[in-house]
């Protein structure tokens, strides 16, 4: 379970920094795997409205937001964005990120497409100030909550600090770190505490893809999903994108990985294997189940249709049997 989140400030060592710092080794002391993107350190070009993404759902400017950043935004379930108030609103850097954001948007509202995570991914902001103004934070936190729509994520409200200039402000703050450490327990909690389940296959490019966006669509809050390869291919396979995509579910961002990355920080308590049961690692106590299906790749699309849906009545009656 991904917890990523951003620090919008330029400065390396002030507030934000220690506010999002403190939040994230929260998030990993209750067992969270945590991801900091350090927005200021990275090659983030501001959107320049080339509008393909509301026409082909991707974004053809090449840089860390397309290679490293809708990546874990899509892998991740909850999403923090931190940054200090720069004029009533985050910093230049962060909004360059949210407003890339708009090939999530596109995708939703003009592709129809919904992220499998739907149903529990979660956004949650963090903010300082120097001064006591009431609205402070308002101006970010509209952004904020559009920005959480966008990629599909259930807004959970924020830590506002006012009165902190000095880089080492935060750091003095009384209940700074109960604080944090209350919020990151209800929001990780609650998701640390699902069943794991894995869906393995050879290449991680169809049949465990598929088998994993269904499940997590359908029954993400109860189940934490994951999926592997055994020989994971390069890319997924763009025949099962398109399928799933006449399902609504947007297998958009993913990549093939190697079961052992899959399961090396969350120990599955069930492994379904489709094809790849004798490669698959021994995982002690995890219930085995050999889902007989065949590879679906390089043969007609109906038949990655007919894989599809046949996996989906396989996860449903699995789901039933679980939760
Ligand atoms: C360009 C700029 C604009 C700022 N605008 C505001 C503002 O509108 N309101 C405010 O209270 N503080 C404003 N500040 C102060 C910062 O929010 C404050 O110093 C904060 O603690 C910096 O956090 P950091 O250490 O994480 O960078 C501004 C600072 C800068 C550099």
């Amino acid at each position: 379970m991904l917890v990523l989140g951003f620090q919008g400030s330029p400065r390396k060592k002030g507030n934000t920094s220690f506010l999002l710092s403190s939040f994230m080794q929260a998030a990993e002391s209750l067992g969270a795997q945590t991801r900091t993107i350090e927005v200021a350190q990275k090659n983030i070009i501001p959107c320049k409205e080339y509008i393909v993404c509301e026409k082909k759902g991707f974004c053809p400017i090449d840089d860390d937001i397309k290679t490293e950043i809708y990546p874990l935004i899509r892998q991740a379930e909850v999403v923090v964005l931190a940054s200090p108030i720069f004029f009533y609103n985050m910093t230049a850097q962060l909004k360059a990120v949210v407003d890339r954001c708009q090939t999530f948007w596109a995708r939703k509202y003009k592709l129809k497409l919904t992220d499998p995570a739907k149903k529990t991914k979660r956004g949650f902001f963090l903010s300082v100030g120097a001064t006591k103004g009431q609205n402070l934070f308002e101006g970010f936190q509209l952004t904020v909550q559009y920005f959480f729509d966008a990629i599909d994520a259930r807004f959970e409200g924020g830590l506002t600090y006012r009165n902190i200039e000095g880089p080492k402000d935060m750091a003095r703050h009384p209940t700074v770190l109960a604080d944090v450490e209350k919020k990151a327990s209800d929001l990780i909690k609650p998701l640390l505490d699902r069943k794991k389940i894995l869906f393995a296959c050879r290449e991680n490019a169809c049949r465990s893809q598929m088998a994993s966006a269904i499940a997590q669509y359908l029954a993400g809050d109860k189940l934490e999903v994951l999926n592997g390869g055994s020989q994971p291919a390069d890319k997924v396979n763009p025949d099962m994108v398109k399928v799933m995509h006449e399902k609504g579910i947007d297998m958009g961002f993913r990549s093939p990985q190697r079961i052992e990355d899959a399961i090396s920080r969350i120990t599955p308590e069930i492994i379904v294997t489709m094809g790849c049961a004798e490669e698959c690692p021994y995982v002690p106590g995890a219930r085995m189940l050999d889902w007989d299906l065949p590879d679906p790749a390089g043969k007609p699309l109906n038949f990655m249709r007919q894989t599809r849906d046949e996996i989906e009545n396989r996860v449903k009656n699995l789901i039933k049997e679980l939760i």
